[in-house]
């Protein structure tokens, strides 16, 4: 990968710069800066170096669609504060601009595209798209690892049309992966939250046999449960998926890894309802599954206490309201005290946010800003952002 550091006289040259400022943004406010604060050494870099900066980024998943309440305009409020410099953001539809109309002024240096995904192009991996992103500049640069297992134009095709380089954030995140991966010691747990299985199912066949422990939780374990034949009351669940989920547990026999699931829950009638803690027995017809129990979280201890290496990724509950949060800092807080015990790693939006909140981030051996992408480098998979770049 041609590293950004390799670029020399790019003064007063466009450069694209596609980052993934996917951030958590409730009621126009940003509640996790994280990714936005990991990218600012590449941003202060290109100042110096006087280019140009055209930012491409996504945020949320807008179907191609323009959605207000995903306009990245509060992202680029932020990034005036933090460097204190002017950033446009460029509303005008793509196909309609050209380099010369991005930056009027020669005092202008910081340009942000509005959110890429309003485009059906962008997720289609548009040929005629991504000529046309490429022709915005002269070099391009990919900072974007939590995005690069997406084939999109941004990400991928448009580094057909353009020389392209790794980022400062997307150099660090592979070079740490990679020595992760080559020197990693068993036993290896890895606890997968979040809310939608069927989009990590794949990711988990192709763990199994590389892990001892994997631990399903968050919403995604609902499935598990019902598959048991526990009660979930009206918990969030996808359904239809006990065919695949059967499939998982005789792949984890045959190759000795050990699936482990929630053995008692924190529920609610709604989200933002306080907690009853109960055994999956005692669940209503109206109850909510939200968080995971205290018999979950010392079972998932003892699993971590025997483990050398511990890779997590999803919450283990609705941590967005801190009555369900309890699970998700409880396991942070112990992985965090095995100190050099273990080698922890985390990756995901929403997992680095909640030990953000719990100021423990230096307390992990890795800290990756990627959730998707991170599961798909652990599988093994080339990253087509990163297959671009090679
Ligand atoms: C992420 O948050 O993992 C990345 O921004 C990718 O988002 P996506 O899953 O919507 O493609």
């Amino acid at each position: 990968m041609r590293s950004i550091k390799s670029l020399e006289n790019i003064e007063n040259k466009n450069v694209i710069l596609r980052l993934d400022l996917n951030v958590p943004i409730i009621n126009g406010k940003i509640t996790d800066t994280n990714r936005i604060d990991k990218i600012i050494p590449t941003l202060n870099f290109l100042i110096k170096k006087k280019a140009k900066i055209v930012i491409i980024s996504h945020i949320g998943r807008p179907n191609g669609k323009i959605v207000n309440e995903l306009s990245l305009e509060p992202v680029s409020i932020y990034i005036k504060n933090k460097l204190k410099k002017n950033v446009l953001l460029i509303r005008e539809n793509i196909f309609n601009l050209n380099k010369k109309d991005i930056f009027k002024n020669s005092n202008e240096n910081l340009a942000l595209l509005e959110n890429i995904r309003f485009y059906p192009e962008e997720e289609a991996n548009e040929e005629k798209f991504s000529q046309k992103l490429a022709s915005l500049g002269e070099i391009y640069i990919n900072d974007a690892f939590s995005c690069s297992h997406r084939n999109h134009a941004s990400v991928s095709k448009i580094t057909k049309y353009i020389p392209s380089y790794g980022g400062i954030q997307i150099n660090t995140e592979v070079n740490a992966l990679k020595k992760i991966t080559q020197e990693i010691k068993e036993p290896i747990t890895c606890i997968i939250g979040g809310s939608k299985i069927s989009t990590k199912i794949s990711i988990i066949k192709n763990l199994i046999p590389k892990f001892n422990n994997i631990v399903i939780v968050g919403a995604m374990a609902n499935d598990v449960l019902k598959y048991k034949g526990l009660k979930i009351g009206r918990s969030m669940h996808e359904g239809n998926l006990d065919k695949l989920i059967n499939e998982i547990f005789t792949y984890a026999e045959i190759n000795n890894c050990k699936i482990h699931f929630p053995i008692d829950a924190r529920i609610g009638k709604k989200l933002n309802d306080t907690y009853k803690e109960k055994d999956f027995d005692d669940i209503d017809e109206d109850d909510m599954i939200l968080d995971v129990g205290s018999k979950t979280v010392s079972q998932i201890r003892k699993i971590i206490d025997n483990s050398s290496t511990v890779l997590w990724n999803g919450p283990l509950g609705y941590f967005e309201n801190s009555n369900f949060s309890s699970g998700s800092k409880e396991v942070a807080k112990h992985i965090a005290n095995k100190g050099d015990k273990i080698f922890s790693v985390v990756g995901g939006g929403d997992t680095v946010a909640v030990i953000n909140s719990l100021k423990i981030e230096n307390k992990f051996d890795f800290v990756s800003t990627a959730g998707g992408a991170f599961l798909e480098y652990l599988e093994g998979k080339v990253l087509p952002g990163i297959k671009a770049l090679n």
